[in-house]
């Protein structure tokens, strides 16, 4: 199976299936449908920002890959080929509006094509059965709206909708969508019941098209079972109270996160339960055995195909703990598997086993008597076993009720750690009331602990500083043991350059990905440091330069599949492609928690679920790790929404932080899977997350046992790691002595220079930082090189010099040409450069760019069509920026300059291309 192939497998499995009357899907080769909606075409491949920035080679499309299928398989009787002419003529003079392609610029949605009621009626006439796609985006920098055209419906799409619905009775709505939205309108009586299938395909990436047309024609089934409630109303979520703003932000709703929310309080305003989804065919589940012993839950399942389609089945068993003190959620997912492939009347035996004990709850009160343990309260526990949360039947363990503990057990004995300070109240259960519980509030357990005592109590022994002794990086590759003494070798200035990575689009590293870290120094790279390269994540590798790589579908979609096999074998390929493009790290999986429907990065994460998330991630890490690559869990941790992301501060009880937003790191963490982790922009109780001593030290690294690396998100700000207070980019200091080991990320060739001041060097010089913190955070960073793809390959240099050797020797007539040394903008026309002599040219770049501080861009020089440099570009809040983007080696002539892939916002002013008297001794080069 090749890479997309997988894609497109892995697409068709995380479809879901909400609702499908009169079986209309799957399509019969008798049918012939018509397909409405924009995206029919313009397929959403995947959400917006770092994480769907993939240069893919092609997309497919719905309504190409229904023809393909069509003249392929027969799997259809026709497409309506004149209403796709409709289209296409329609979308020429109304083409995508991209916002004008800046940096969180694209609005959620398109506008529709107004149908006329002549273009349906013939559709229909013709036509059995209609198709309306739906397609929704967000991202990065951009949450979703309560508004029209992004949860909501756009007027556009009802007005369409209803004339489809008024012509065919048979309407199938395709959701290419990057979040769960609005799902009231299917009900709606204007669509005089005509809705009768509705499936949500999300961004399946570069296959996603092809996955869903495979659904539709019955060549693939669905299989995907909702990740995440899809409730009544968007006010129907426990978080909306709190979601968006900036500043502090309260977690109220504390541990009742999605359905934990809906089955205790709310299981009215459920439209579409967590767990759901329909298939082409039917199950029967039956539980054939359940028992309880030495902790562990053991449940036998047998799942039949009950019906004429080849299928899947998701079987879910879900816990409900005793109230006790604390409160409990009704429903905690407890374990999940899914059958293989069940032809039509056959069966599959499935055994899913939990411990009793993850599922225990955090007493940050001290209420059982246990303040700052994981406690198992005395009573029942009553275990469901189903194929959704709310169609999960109780079943007997052991020929008993459930599990009955006598009393409280203490599994597990913890010290407070990252617990609010700010008052505030969470929601709790009070008395059951039929099917639901009262809601009650309580006030959340503040802070009680001296953090600057626990700081000083955990400070690591610093090993003496030795001067070179001779020892060099491969001598720690052939023998681990010798990584001490070499560190002892480096000193401070270029330990704290160590820390600083560089980036985006480092020369040091494959050129167009995130940042290059470790030997990023001459002195560095001297005692034979290499420089490790992550690019972003989570759906493919994004190269800045326009290089081309392959597109997998969104978190969520692969949430939707329940499948943590698939996609280890899907992340196996990404690790393969990661190897061959010598770049050592994903940044991904992302594992936050979908805390609210309208966050706009929720198609990078998986679900409102921590299990479900946690065995996704670890199912995609074990893949990459498999591959020889690796990737980099993110974003540490409740970073739950994007408006004010790197100032709003996430204050939440230290239970919901155990239970739910940090549960899915710690799962993948103790899964032996987590090499390299990424720090959130915001701060949790008051620390920024980049410099968290508790989160970092206290509970990853000391609880957890974690030994890997850590990594700040871009350009984040810490503030004291003690005090608290407000935040800099400037407290690397406090970054180290919380435990994060590398802040990203200083300008290109910064490190060394310490391009943004930051303060690692002066606190060591007063005193509050010490050099074996420092010493620390270097050896995480040279452990984790040392397991990483450039270990393998041979040490180049520091920076690989493109050498171009196809210059025009007689002058050129077709466009302008600027002598070296001479500004010019290779705008508007055909450019060349004069190169006067055989030597290393200096390329530098003059740009300006408008927009948040943390937007991402970038413009690519070419020379005769090959990138030779970047002007790697973040918001310079509108003030003019010089820099000298890359050295490159020309012979005497004539080349033609471009400006590539240059992203609306950024104005570059000038570019200057210069001989230097740089002699090519010990430079990498490459020909071009
Ligand atoms: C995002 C990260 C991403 C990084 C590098 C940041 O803006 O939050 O998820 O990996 O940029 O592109």
């Amino acid at each position: 199976m090749t890479f997309a192939e997988k894609i497109c497998q892995v697409a068709e499995e995380g479809v879901v299936l909400l609702k499908n009357e009169d079986r209309v899907v799957p399509f019969s080769k008798e049918d012939s449908v018509a397909v409405f909606g924009r995206c029919q075409f313009e397929y959403y491949r995947s959400g917006m920002g770092s994480g769907g920035s993939v240069h893919v080679s092609y997309t497919t499309n719905l309504t190409d890959s229904l023809l393909e299928l069509c003249a392929s398989h027969k799997a259809l009787a026709g497409v309506d080929t004149k209403l796709a002419k409709t289209y296409r003529d329609w979308l020429q003079k109304n083409p995508f509006d991209n916002g004008g392609g800046g940096w969180a610029a694209e609005p959620w949605s398109q506008k529709e094509m107004p149908l006329s009621d002549s273009v349906v009626l013939e559709s229909a006439k013709n036509h059995s059965k209609a198709i309306f796609v739906i397609g929704r985006t967000a991202g990065e920098d951009k949450d979703n709206k309560a508004e029209k055209g992004s949860w909501y419906l756009s007027d556009g799409e009802r007005s369409a909708l209803e004339k489809i619905c008024s012509a065919f009775e048979n309407v199938c709505v395709v959701l290419n969508v990057s979040n769960i939205m609005d799902m009231e309108w299917i009900f709606d009586s204007a669509f005089k019941g005509h809705i009768k299938s509705v499936l949500v395909s999300w961004q399946g990436g570069q296959e996603g098209g092809r996955a869903i047309a495979r659904i539709l024609c019955g060549c693939a089934y669905p299989s995907g079972k909702l990740s995440d409630t899809i409730a009544r109303h968007v006010d129907s979520y426990p978080s909306a109270k709190n979601f968006g703003n900036d500043g502090n932000v309260f977690y109220q709703e504390d541990i009742y996160v999605g359905y934990r929310y809906f089955s205790t309080f709310a299981p009215e305003e459920v439209r579409f339960p967590f767990g759901f989804g329909l298939s082409y065919t039917t199950f029967s589940v039956e539980t054939q055995k359940a028992s309880f012993k030495d902790d562990s839950v053991f449940v036998q399942v047998n799942v039949k195909n009950t019906g004429t389609h080849a299928g899947k089945e998701v079987v879910q068993v879900y816990v409900e703990a005793p109230q006790g003190v604390l409160g409990k959620p009704r429903r905690v997912l407890a374990a999940f598997a899914k059958t293989s492939e069940l032809a039509a009347g056959s069966c599959e035996v499935l055994n899913l086993e939990f411990k009793l004990s993850d599922f225990a709850s955090y007493d940050d009160s001290g209420a059982t008597g246990n303040k700052s343990c994981f406690v198992l309260e005395e009573g029942l526990y009553k275990i469901f076993v189903g194929t959704d949360v709310q169609n999960a039947e109780q079943i007997s363990v052991d020929g008993k009720a459930g599990i009955e503990l006598e009393k409280l057990k203490v599994v597990q004995t913890l010290s407070e750690a990252s617990s609010p300070s700010v008052p505030f109240k969470r929601i709790k259960p009070g008395s059951l009331l039929g099917e639901k519980y009262s809601l009650l509030e309580e006030d959340v357990p503040l802070s009680k602990i001296n953090l600057a005592e626990r700081i000083q109590k955990n400070l690591p022994k610093e090993i003496p500083f030795t001067g070179d002794k001779g020892i060099r990086f491969k001598d720690v590759i052939n023998d681990r043991s010798k990584l001490n003494d070499f560190i002892a070798q480096i000193d401070k200035t270029e330990l704290a350059a160590m820390i600083r990575g560089e980036g985006m689009m480092s020369q040091k590293v494959t050129v167009g990905i995130a940042a290059a870290y470790g030997g990023i120094t001459q002195k560095l790279r001297d005692f034979g440091i290499p420089a490790a390269g992550c690019s972003d994540g989570p759906s493919g590798i994004r190269l800045d330069t326009g290089k081309e790589a392959n597109l997998m579908p969104i978190g969520t979609l692969l949430a939707c599949t329940w499948n943590p096999k698939i996609i280890e074998e899907l992340y196996t390929f990404e690790g393969k492609e990661l190897v061959q493009y010598e770049i050592d790290t994903l940044l991904g999986p992302g594992v936050n928690i979908h805390r609210s429907p309208l966050n706009g990065r929720n198609f990078e994460y998986y679900s409102e679920d921590p299990l479900l998330s946690g065995f996704m991630a670890i199912s995609a890490l074990r893949g990459l790790n498999r591959a020889g690559a690796s990737g980099t869990i993110k974003h540490f941790a409740a970073n739950s929404q994007e408006a004010f992301r790197r100032s709003q501060n996430s204050v939440v009880s230290e239970r919901a932080l155990r239970e739910i937003y940090l549960k899915a790191f710690e799962r993948a963490v103790k899964s032996g899977e987590v090499k390299s982790l990424m720090t959130s922009y915001n701060a949790i109780n008051g620390h920024w997350s980049a410099s968290n001593f508790d989160l970092v030290t206290t509970i990853l690294r000391n609880e957890w046992g974690y030994s890997g690396l850590v990594m700040t998100d871009w350009w984040a700000t810490m503030n004291d790691c003690v005090l608290g207070g407000s935040d800099t980019l400037k407290n690397t200091a406090s970054l180290i002595r919380s435990g994060n080991d590398v802040y990203m990320v200083v300008d290109n060739d910064g490190a060394e220079k310490n391009c943004y001041g930051d303060n690692t060097l002066s606190s060591l010089e007063a005193g509050t930082l010490s050099l074996g913190e420092l010493q620390n955070a270097a050896r995480n960073i040279l452990n984790f090189i040392l397991d990483a793809p450039v270990s393998k390959r041979p040490l180049r240099p520091l920076k690989i010099f493109k050498s171009f050797t196809t210059a025009l020797t007689k002058m050129p007539t077709d466009g302008k040409i600027a002598k070296e040394g001479e500004a010019f903008l290779p705008e508007g026309g055909v450019f060349y450069l004069q190169a006067e002599h055989d030597a290393m040219y200096n390329i530098s770049g003059t740009y300006s760019k408008d927009g948040d501080d943390l937007s991402q861009s970038v413009s690519n020089i070419m020379i005769d069509g090959a990138q030779a440099a970047s002007l790697e570009c973040r918001s310079t809040a509108g003030i003019e920026t010089t820099v000298n983007a890359a050295q490159v080696h020309l012979e005497k002539g004539f080349y033609k300059i471009s400006l590539e892939h240059t992203m609306p916002g950024i104005k570059v002013k000038q570019i200057i291309i210069s001989s230097e008297v740089i002699t090519p001794v010990s430079l990498g080069v490459i020909s071009i």
